[in-house]
């Protein structure tokens, strides 16, 4: 594990951020973190990067506290935080040479970093402009070229995309993929279930300052979903309502399970219905059907479940 969080509490003045937060990350993984508005992500981070103190718990960091690290350790971890950490009067190339003097960089190596850093994000033509010009998805750009300048080996990003074109979406979600795929430990909180799910393989979902769940994708989205839906696509619409009377009678649903779209017919089925068994026994009732499937569950609908929430706000 090179990160181990243990039992983090932190309150500001009466309002508890975090309370209780148990996450160890191992090498090479890419964590997505995600939980309604005020849930503790940013906290949570902050506390892992410590940046903020926790009331009580405790932060590992390649075995080291994260009140001792050493240099080597703090070089080691890169940060792209929610607000801006750039200087808006100041040129992208000199920003980002400041953040990798900061990091210990200096002359040809220095040099060669922030070239990389800008260019990765696609900002090398613009790199003698002042930040406050950049537009939004540019100034997010920046924002990661600022953290990720120093080559880190632990990537920790809060929001990284939130307000910015699809265009420079597109452009962070494959420099994260290249950086993940270069070996890169990278911890992302994002409000965009589909970034998480085509980012991530593993997923933290927090609420109230809590993990309430903790996984692989697949497995967090498997274990916290209750109903399943199966569609039956008949000929028409009057065959979909025939369809829906004949598994009436023959008990195979009652009527609140299943409703009328058009010619599709959505069925509402326990999490554990044998889905070939199902289908079979609706087979054998011998209706025309142009097929039967089922629709996969989304991590938005786990979202919902546990949290109460949807998440955009
Ligand atoms: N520096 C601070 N001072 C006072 N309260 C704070 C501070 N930082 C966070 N909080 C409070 O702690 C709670 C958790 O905030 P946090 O920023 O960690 O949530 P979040 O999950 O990152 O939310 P968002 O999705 O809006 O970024 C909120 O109620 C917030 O108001
Ligand atoms: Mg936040």
């Amino acid at each position: 594990m090179i990160i181990e969080a243990e039992d983090l509490h932190k309150s500001f003045k009466a309002n508890k951020a975090v309370g209780g937060v148990s996450i160890a990350i191992d090498e090479g993984e890419t964590v997505g973190l995600l939980g309604p508005n005020g849930a503790g992500k940013s906290t949570t981070l902050n506390l892992l990067l410590g940046l903020v103190s926790p009331d009580s718990g405790s932060v590992r960091v390649f075995g080291e506290s994260i009140r001792r690290l050493s240099a080597d350790t703090k070089r080691a971890i890169g940060f792209v935080p929610q607000d801006f950490a750039f200087f808006p009067e100041l040129s992208g190339l000199a920003n980002v040479t400041y953040w990798g003097r900061l990091y210990g960089l200096r002359k040809r190596a220095l040099d060669t970093a922030v070239r990389d850093a800008l260019e990765f994000t696609g900002l090398w033509e613009r790199r003698k402009d002042a930040a406050k010009t950049y537009s939004g998805g540019m100034q997010r750009r920046l924002n990661i070229s600022c953290g990720i300048v120093h080559n880190p080996k632990i990537l920790i990003m809060d929001e990284p995309t939130v307000g910015v074109d699809p265009q420079s979406r597109n452009h962070i979600l494959d420099s994260v993929r290249t950086l993940s795929a270069g070996g890169a430990t990278v911890v992302y909180t994002s409000h965009y279930m589909e970034e998480i799910q085509a980012l991530c393989d593993r997923v933290v979902i927090m609420d109230g300052g809590k993990v309430v769940a903790d996984g692989a994708l697949e497995k967090v989205i498997r274990d916290n979903t209750n109903e399943r839906v199966v569609m039956l696509e008949t000929p028409s619409p009057g065959a979909a309502r025939d369809t829906v009377d004949q598994l009436v009678r023959n008990e195979i649903v009652a009527t609140p399970q299943a409703d009328v779209e058009d010619s599709t017919v959505v069925l509402r089925v326990a999490a554990d219905l044998d889905f070939n068994d199902f289908a079979s026994r609706v087979l054998a009732l011998g209706l025309t059907l142009e097929s039967i499937s089922e629709k996969r569950p989304s991590l938005e609908t786990v979202f919902l479940n546990l949290t109460g929430k949807t998440l955009r706000d």
